[in-house]
């Protein structure tokens, strides 16, 4: 795909040298809502929701995709998931609680969690939530926490690690032996049959080996394993799993030369030999799960900054911009790459390459190494691209600045999701001491 099949792709364009995201201009936004603020579009979010449901139902009808709601924890993308029917993906109780806040029952939330406390179980619990176990030491724990609140034990699950993973960086890789996830091969049968022995009744298994994968193929291997595991738990123990959730992980194309993850090529990796299992009749008719975040949320926004400083040091021209790692971490943590592109083009002829850089008194706050952009100027808006996934979820008020608002676009209206947080919940959960309230006169 070229340059500008790649924008529109992701909704963005240029009219007579302005940038325009689902058909608004970038500059009137930032000028209207200030910067940095993130944009979020509530169409793609829509169509690539939609994308990943053609392709399931074109495999196997009874399918459900789970959100991976760590990804974008926003109410309103929550909202718009729910509308278009998806299920939920939990990592922790605050974001149960979260979804729960949405409208978001609790029959369509699975809580992946890992390292769970008994009040994460009842918590859980208490809301009627499958939990999907980590490891088999937390089996026992959990059963205790249903006796305890005398609720009926029913469906399980257990997160395989098959040992072979993948993922952008080794921080998301989540399978292999060195890795903290899941259980291994060799204590699947003793957790299913143990299950069993504890009283549940109908049983899942899930795994999920990494995020931010981009070559289909890289599913093969695990995608095999996982079906060699459960149809030794089905043919050992005479289990029909209710569901088997084979995770997220669907990559995006960050870089303009990279194309899109091959959904049909995804499809035929990792379900081909499911539904010959299931035709088959060997591991019963179980729904099908996948667990994406990233595809479905990342090209859904953008986050607008403005430049206020351009630096040549005598080796290096910088960019400075009003967005940090405190707004979005992704190129600090994992060197990740987030295109950035002007919002404005008129009158700019000549290219010249830029460290984009942060406020935050940190040489690695660098959200973009050398890009060759149109000469910048001090008051130009740039847009930092896919930043729908991972992107204000990580943000922190690091160097103590309040996070970014949230806005959302739909059909040329723009609503305001998320205010900008302001000085004073910077300070407002701390507590001073009693000792530290009295007046004492500063010495010297
Ligand atoms: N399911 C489970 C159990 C997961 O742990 C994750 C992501 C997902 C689904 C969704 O993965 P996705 O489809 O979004 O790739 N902060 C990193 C990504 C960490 C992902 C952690 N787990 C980043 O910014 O790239």
């Amino acid at each position: 795909m070229d340059y500008f099949e790649w924008l529109s792709y992701k909704d963005l364009e240029y009219r007579d040298g302005i940038l325009y995201f689902a058909n608004m201009n970038t500059i009137e936004i930032a000028e209207k809502y200030g910067t940095p603020i993130y944009i979020i579009n509530e169409k793609m979010i829509r169509k690539r929701y939609r994308e990943l449901k053609d392709m399931l139902n074109s495999v196997y009808k009874k399918n459900r995709i789970h959100f991976a709601v760590k990804s974008n924890t926003n109410l309103a993308v929550l909202k718009i998931l729910s509308s278009e029917g998806s299920f939920f993906d939990c990592s922790s109780t605050g974001e149960i609680y979260t979804c729960l806040k949405s409208g978001i029952p609790s029959d369509r939330i699975i809580y992946t969690g890992n390292m769970f406390t008994d009040n994460d179980f009842e918590f859980a619990v208490k809301q009627d939530i499958l939990v999907n176990l980590d490891s088999y030491s937390q089996l026992e724990r959990l059963t205790k926490i249903y006796d305890k609140i005398e609720k009926k034990k029913n469906l399980i699950s257990f997160r395989f690690n098959p040992e072979f993973g993948a993922g952008h960086h080794p921080y998301t890789i989540t399978a292999g032996k060195e890795i903290k996830f899941g259980i291994l091969e060799h204590q699947v049968i003793k957790a299913y049959s143990k299950a069993k022995e504890l009283g549940f009744t109908k049983f899942g298994i899930h795994q999920h080996i990494g995020s931010g994968i981009i070559k289909a193929n890289d599913y093969e291997m695990p995608a095999q394993k996982f079906l060699n595991i459960i149809e030794k738990i089905a043919e050992e123990l005479g289990i029909q799993f209710e569901f088997v959730d084979f995770g997220g992980g669907l990559g995006i194309p960050y870089y303009p030369e990279t194309d899109p993850l091959d959904l049909n090529r995804y499809s035929d990796i990792v379900f081909k030999r499911f539904k010959e299992s299931v035709e088959n009749g060997e591991i019963g008719e179980p729904y099908l799960f996948i667990e994406p975040g990233r595809y479905i949320s990342a090209e859904s926004s953008i986050l607008l900054t403005q430049v206020n400083t351009i630096k040549d040091n005598g080796f290096k021209l910088f960019a400075g911009i009003d967005a940090g790692f405190n707004t979005l971490l992704r190129p600090t943590l994992y060197g990740s790459y987030h295109h950035i592109i002007v919002c404005e083009k008129r009158g700019k002829q000549e290219d010249l390459k830029y460290d984009v850089v942060g406020p935050i008194c940190e040489s690695g706050d660098v959200l973009g190494k050398e890009r060759v952009l149109p000469k910048l100027s001090e008051g130009d808006y740039l847009a930092i691209l896919d930043v729908g996934a991972y992107g204000f979820t990580m943000s922190s008020s690091y160097n103590s600045r309040p996070r970014a608002a949230e806005l959302l676009i739909n059909d040329g209206n723009i609503y305001k999701i998320r205010n900008e947080e302001t000085f004073d919940d910077l300070v407002k959960a701390q507590i001073i001491p009693k000792h530290l309230k009295e007046k004492k006169s500063y010495r010297g």
